[in-house]
């Protein structure tokens, strides 16, 4: 099972293994990590699942799509080359060691 990392905005680190077909979102929901909010639950129409995506695995991870790219224009904490929506962001084995870094506020 593919195990992802969390990594707080103070460096605090969290591990999760999560099947195939989750989001990553979700699995960080389901596990209570804070930072992650998702207020929309999943529809890319709130942008408080925002994170930043180690560079190593951007390569990996789906194209963006338009309502991505649109909603990542209104996150609350700054926009990188890294930002995505984790909601967007499926689990598969190729992402197995993933890292994401949580923005210091969603909301
Ligand atoms: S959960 Fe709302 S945009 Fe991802």
């Amino acid at each position: 099972m593919p195990t992802i990392t969390y990594v707080q905005n103070d460096g605090t680190k969290q591990e999760l293994e999560v099947p195939a077909g989750k989001r990553i979102m979700q699995a960080a929901v389901s596990a209570g990590i804070d930072g992650i909010v998702a207020e929309c639950g999943g529809q890319a129409m709130c942008a408080t699942c925002h994170v930043y995506v180690d560079a190593a695995w951007l390569d990996k991870l789906p194209e963006m799509n338009d309502d991505e790219d649109e909603m990542l224009e209104d996150t609350i904490s700054m926009r990188t080359a890294e930002s995505r929506l984790s909601c967007q962001i499926p689990v598969t084995e190729d992402l197995d060691g993933i890292v994401v870094r949580l923005p210091e506020t969603q909301v």
